[in-house]
């Protein structure tokens, strides 16, 4: 069975974090919610993960984004661990909940399982996974990076503002898109719509094939 991905619906699940007992729905609410993975409590490149999405928690709050992050140890080890965290982060705290999964049965639900990690009882690791789930409970993204491999928290930032827009406004963003710069129009709709749409105007690309599929607004 494929694992969850972009489309399905997040599952209800009651999981256990520092911040006490919850359901994913309820903590979701109507708000979009970023739900990441780590492969360990005091392992050195989570925890520079947690601290800087500590340091951006403002950024994502701004954009009604909550946070959720997820670590198979257990919660008192989660608590030690946020000290840590912290100390290292000089300032910023970490304010979202831990999940923890000392079973490893969230990870698989949740998809979040590192093949290649495992540990030295023979579980297998959550891998650097990353959902953002909507208001409306479904995946809108989902990467798994491996463990080696930290995450960027200026991409996670980019891509939760393209897709807010892209549910606004009927548009995409293009490649190495940043914030502020013009979007394009989705192929769905039609030049006469667009002009409805995008008052403020649009231009089209002048490519060979003449097809007028590339067109550029600013939202
Ligand atoms: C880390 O967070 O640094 C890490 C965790 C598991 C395997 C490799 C690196």
């Amino acid at each position: 069975m494929p694992g969850l991905t972009i489309g399905d619906d997040l599952p209800n699940l009651q999981v256990e974090t520092n911040h006490g007992k919850m359901k994913l729905h309820d903590y979701v609410g109507d708000s979009y919610t970023i739900l990441f993975s780590h492969p360990g409590d005091f392992t050195p490149v989570c925890t520079t993960e947690l601290a800087m999405m500590a340091a951006y928690a403002n950024k994502f709050a701004e954009r009604g984004v909550k946070l959720l992050g997820l670590s198979c140890d257990d919660v008192q080890s989660h608590n030690e661990w946020i000290k840590d965290i912290e100390a290292y982060n000089k300032g910023h705290k970490v304010t979202y909940p831990i999940i923890a999964d000392p079973n490893r049965e969230l990870i698989k639900q949740l998809n979040m399982v590192d093949p290649d990690e495992i540990d030295s009882s023979g579980y297998n690791l959550p891998s650097r996974a990353l959902h953002i789930v909507g208001p409306d409970k479904k995946i809108k993204l989902s990467f798994l990076y491996p463990a080696s491999t930290g995450r960027n928290m200026d991409e996670v930032l980019r891509v939760v503002e393209s897709l807010q827009k892209a549910a606004k406004y009927k548009v995409a963003t293009p490649a190495n898109w940043k914030p502020g710069e013009p979007v394009v129009i989705a192929p769905a709709v039609s030049n006469e719509e667009a002009k409805e749409m995008f008052p403020q105007g649009f231009d089209t690309a002048n490519l060979p094939s003449g097809k007028g599929y590339l067109r550029f607004t600013n939202v």
